[in-house]
């Protein structure tokens, strides 16, 4: 390990160790049907939720998750949703249909990636198409989300209940904060989603829900072959180390504990090592630091 960094999975993030805080709970999982959402899925059902819910646009990858994880944890009632998440159609119908329940955990992973292109020789339409789904999906969904969080909360405390707060993690890049030329759709959509983060956080009170922005790696994924970087990490050319997709799971999940509730609004990598963030928390706090500011 160096200078706190992982790449492979290790044993403080098991996510077993969170099988009791997390018990009884429902994650919701958008992009959960193939590429690093079925890893974040598949970590969920490890730390032993009640309930997964896996949202993507293709239903069999979704169906193949989840028989996939339903064969390995029969306990765990996994449930697959068609939709588009930049349709408001499809996003009220799935919160329509929780009734009984509501999602305590929203992991905002579905993502679209412009193809490289430098600004002036880009597809317009496909390079806002990056912006529709990271961008107004993300918003729309868990806007969704947390009126239908609400509503659940107000009935629960209507019968002498207090719900914990719901943790929204959503899937960002290290993207948002580096010079890329050809990505300029990609990063600076991804840069609103992180400031977006952190204006929720100090919005919304986290006694109600609390909001948390994650670098999962460079991850072999569909997306990461198409950004090239994927490529460019196997043949040497980039100075950077693939990483596992059950570290970005497990991390994730250990994200929605109470032990990283103070980086509430903050933007976190997967590849940081959590003893490490634990140990300076009283300075993350005091610093603001892993957030975003304007250096002048
Ligand atoms: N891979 C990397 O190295 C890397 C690095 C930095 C950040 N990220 C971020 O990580 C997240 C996951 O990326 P990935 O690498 O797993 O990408 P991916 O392999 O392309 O998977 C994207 C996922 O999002 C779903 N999706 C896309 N558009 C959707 C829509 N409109 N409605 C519902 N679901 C939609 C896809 O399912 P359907 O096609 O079935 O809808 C799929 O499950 C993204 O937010 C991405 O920006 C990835």
């Amino acid at each position: 390990m160096a200078s706190g960094e992982h790449y492979e999975p290790y044993e403080q993030l098991a996510p077993a160790l969170l099988r009791s805080e997390l018990r009884g709970k429902v994650a919701l999982v958008t992009g959960g049907g193939y590429g690093i959402g079925r890893s974040i899925a598949q970590s969920f059902a490890e730390a032993g939720v009640a309930r997964i819910i896996l949202i993507g646009r293709t239903e069999t990858k979704l169906k193949d998750t989840a028989n996939d994880l339903s064969a390995s944890f029969q306990e765990i009632d996994v449930v697959t949703m068609v939709a588009d998440i930049t349709s408001k159609e499809d996003v009220q119908h799935i919160f329509e249909s929780c009734t009984k329940y509501a999602p305590d955990i929203l992991i905002n992973n579905a993502g679209y990636l412009s193809t490289p292109a430098e600004f002036l020789d880009a597809d317009f339409d496909d390079y806002w198409n990056s912006f529709m789904v990271n961008v107004y999906g993300t918003m729309l969904f868990t806007q969704s989300f947390l009126r239908h969080r609400k509503a659940y909360v107000e009935a629960a405390e209507n019968s002498g209940n207090t719900p914990s707060p719901a943790v929204v993690v959503t899937v960002n890049s290290m993207g948002a904060f580096l010079s890329m030329p050809k990505f300029s759709s990609y990063c600076s959509n991804k840069l609103a989603l992180a400031r977006w983060t952190e204006l929720l956080s100090i919005e919304i009170p986290e006694e109600f829900a609390r909001f948390v922005s994650v670098h999962p790696g460079a991850v072999d994924s569909s997306m990461g072959n198409k950004s090239g970087m994927i490529d460019q990490i196997k043949s040497g050319a980039a100075q950077l180390s693939l990483t596992n997709p059950k570290l970005t799971g497990d991390f994730i999940v250990w994200l929605t504990s109470r032990d990283a509730e103070f980086l509430n609004g903050r933007f976190v990598s997967v590849n940081t090592d959590i003893e490490l963030l634990l140990s300076n928390k009283k300075e993350i706090i005091e610093k603001g630091m892993y957030s975003i500011r304007l250096s002048q």
